[in-house]
């Protein structure tokens, strides 16, 4: 077993033998040809689902469909439990290998199909040299060392939104998939809907005339946790809680910390304005032709944030920024989760979970002529990976538009905590003239973690 510090592991991406460092265990080969079907084995993807909870059993179920996919692995810390978004949600790797054989078993003649392996240290999946893909499902506290590492192990990548947990990581994993030249998608999948595609698209296209504002939503807290002291609990079998934690601070087990509650914790995730704000944000730079760039000044506009508990993410988020081409960004909270709405000189545009609208409405039937910007044509974001790792083309959601959306929402957390206007400077990634900001692109972690 080796012991190797997150803060060492990240600064030395770069390094195989870091990689290798952290290798365990021997390769278990499961040879895809089992499958039978009409896609050759040599042909197919080997795809390993690293978590396997609310949102990875949706990712695999996506892959399962794909007919030149096999999922051959699966991995989570968590054997099987309820727990998860919903109460009646049982998940974990017991229940997704199940979900895997029997998709399988269904397209076999025999009906007998038992190939897909489990694990719960996902380096062991990353040690398979039959392994093209992975799928990164986990808790955003783990996004950063499993891409690295699996950049590092050359495998592609599709990893869940937000893309990381802080600036800092986010910079890394995007050197780390550079040098080693791997496909990473990022899930913020409405890159792949075509109808937020059309409204960047009327944006891009000065459809509404000269872009003045740009208004994002986030969603609410949808749990609650115990407020004031709460006690410890002890942790469930099957569970690993210590693989959980992972490189996060050592605390006490509590069920509302982990399944899915994960994203109301500042240890783990930048709360609904990272959870949302992946993909209202995103929509936003998208529309704005700054996807590969981002704000220059970030002010807190009255969020709210809890007094005690064990949740201490913002509970309302609110705040305003500008873009160094005068446009100006504010983000509020409200039930329907996910929305942007453009404004421009002549019309707006604003498109998200609650639908479609325009003005004038006639901009709903404009035609984007040959001519004019096209923003890809990706209509399913799963399909559109596994094509990108097959022509080695640069996916709908590659990995430094994930990070740079990942990042406005960072720095956002970050202006909404401090509760001031701070100047950020896309170019170098550092707040000008801001210590203590600048000490936040990065959060305190656990300096060692053992797999
Ligand atoms: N694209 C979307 O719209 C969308 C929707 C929901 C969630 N997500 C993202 O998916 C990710 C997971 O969210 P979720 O709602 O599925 O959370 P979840 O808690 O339901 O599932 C995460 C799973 O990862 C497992 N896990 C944790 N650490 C692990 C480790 N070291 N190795 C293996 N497994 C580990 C957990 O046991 C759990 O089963 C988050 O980044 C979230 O933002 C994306």
């Amino acid at each position: 077993m080796s012991v190797i510090s997150r803060r060492q592991f990240l600064k030395h991406a770069g390094n195989a033998a870091t990689a290798l460092a952290f290798a365990v265990g021997a390769p278990q080969i499961t040879s895809a040809s089992v499958l039978h079907g009409t896609t050759a084995p040599s042909n197919r993807i080997n795809i390993g689902c690293i978590g396997t909870g609310n949102q990875g059993v949706q990712d695999m179920r996506a892959f399962l469909t794909e007919k030149d996919v096999q999922v051959v692995a699966v991995c989570d810390v968590n054997k099987a439990s309820n727990g998860y978004k919903t109460a009646d949600q049982f998940y974990g790797r017991e229940p997704a290998r199940d979900i895997v054989n029997n998709s399988y078993a269904e397209q076999i003649r025999s009906g007998i199909f038992r190939a897909c392996d489990m694990y719960s240290d996902f380096r062991e999946v990353l040690a398979r040299a039959d392994i093209d893909a992975v799928a990164i499902v986990v808790p955003d506290h783990w996004h950063a060392i499993m891409t690295i590492m699996a950049a590092q192990a050359g495998k592609d990548i599709y990893c869940e939104k937000p893309l990381s947990l802080t600036v800092e990581d986010g910079r890394n994993m995007v050197n780390a998939v550079r040098k080693s030249g791997v496909i990473l998608q990022t899930g913020s999948h409405e890159r792949s809907n075509g109808r937020t595609r059309f409204a960047c698209e009327l944006v891009r296209n000065g459809r509404i005339g000269k872009l003045k504002k740009i208004t994002t939503v986030v969603g609410f807290w949808n749990k609650t946790a115990p407020m004031g002291a709460w006690t410890p609990m002890p942790v469930p079998e099957g569970f690993d809680y210590d693989m959980w934690l992972g490189p996060a601070p050592l605390v006490p087990y509590h069920k509302d910390r982990c399944l899915y509650n994960f994203r109301f914790i500042l240890d783990y995730s930048d709360g609904q304005i990272a959870n949302y704000g992946a993909h209202s944000l995103d929509i936003a730079q998208w529309g704005n032709n700054t996807e590969l760039t981002g704000p220059i000044e970030f002010e807190d506009n009255g969020s709210e944030w809890p007094e005690d508990g064990l949740f201490d993410v913002a509970k309302v988020v609110k705040f305003r920024a500008k873009y160094a081409n005068g446009v100006k960004l504010e983000c509020i909270t409200r039930e329907d989760n996910v929305s942007c709405r453009f404004e421009g000189t002549e019309g707006s545009v604003e498109v998200g979970y609650g639908g479609f609208f325009t003005e004038p409405a006639s901009l709903k039937t404009s035609i984007i002529g040959p001519d004019e910007i096209h923003l890809g044509s990706s209509l399913n974001h799963i399909r559109n990976f596994i094509d990108c790792i097959k022509t080695r083309q640069q996916p709908a959601a590659p990995v430094e538009v994930g990070h740079r959306s990942a990042t406005v929402t960072h720095v956002a957390n970050i202006a909404m905590q401090l509760k001031r206007k701070l100047r950020w400077d896309p170019e170098s990634e550092r707040f000008i003239g801001d210590d203590e900001a600048n000490r936040m692109l990065s959060r305190p972690v656990r300096t060692s973690w053992q797999g």
